[in-house]
């Protein structure tokens, strides 16, 4: 596992869509998962920068989303359809078709788990996976206790990231539940990219960085992938301990 600490969100998310970009040319075809959130905004950003000044193409690449709420249409404001297309897949030359996010609509949900999972595994598997970190240590919405082995499905969202992701909808919570891959959907990815940002992720980072490998926190499963890196700004690094907190 590597761990690369930034000194901002800025150079944070230009690192990241370096990465991005650096597969894409190894691997035009390459397949990606991506997360929503706060934290990719700035490498969303960077990437879309680059499509549009120096002709980064993403025209051959397929993209799976990591989650989405049940319940929503692709079109309600809050879900990550729209975010989706509004901060990424709308503004690139990404293909309509190699574009995969989990239908929270769909009228059999646990259908719509089986088909996406197995959508990811008719593209060939996941070259670069990239994930953010939830203030409890979940990657997806794979929350604390959510079993190592577990594929795409669906799950009950902790009350902390119901009250932290409500700022989304009307109300003071987000929704009971969602689609998300599983933690062996995502440990099954070739590459593994954690970002992570701010003071509040500090606790969070330094669990699944130097903590038990636990269910309890998801992201430390992270360690017993071969090819894992933690990109973090500055704060997010803050509780980290001695060789895991050098800086590049
Ligand atoms: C969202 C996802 C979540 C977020 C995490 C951090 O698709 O998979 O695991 O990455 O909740 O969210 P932010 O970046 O908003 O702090």
């Amino acid at each position: 596992m590597r761990t690369r600490v930034l000194p901002d969100y800025e150079t944070m998310s230009a690192a990241a869509a370096d990465v991005v970009a650096s597969k894409l040319r190894k691997k035009p075809h390459a397949v990606f998962m991506v997360p929503t959130g706060t934290t990719p905004l700035g490498m969303y950003r960077e990437l879309v920068a680059r499509h549009e000044g120096d002709g980064l193409s993403f025209a051959r690449a397929t993209f799976f989303n990591l989650d989405e709420y049940l319940g929503l249409p692709p079109d309600h404001p809050a879900s990550y359809h729209v975010y989706m297309r509004k901060n990424f897949y709308g503004r690139v030359d990404i293909e309509p078709e190699r574009v995969h996010v989990p239908d929270g609509f769909a009228p059999d949900p646990e259908a719509e788990c089986g088909r996406y999972e197995q959508e990811i595994r008719a593209a060939g598997g996941v070259d670069l996976c990239v994930l953010g970190i939830g203030r409890n240590g979940h990657i997806g919405f794979n929350e604390p206790g959510a079993s190592f082995d577990s594929r795409t499905r669906v799950v009950r969202l902790a009350e902390s990231t119901r009250r932290v992701n409500a700022t989304d909808f009307e109300g003071d919570r987000a929704p009971e539940r969602a689609i998300s891959v599983g933690m062996r959907t995502i440990s099954d990815s070739g590459e593994v990219l954690l970002l992570a940002s701010g003071a509040n992720k500090a606790r969070a980072v330094a669990a699944a960085v130097g903590g038990e490998v636990s269910e309890e926190v998801p992201a430390s499963a992270l360690r017993r992938h071969p090819n894992v890196s933690f990109l973090l700004d500055r704060d997010a690094a803050s509780a980290l301990e001695g060789s895991a907190a050098r800086r590049s």
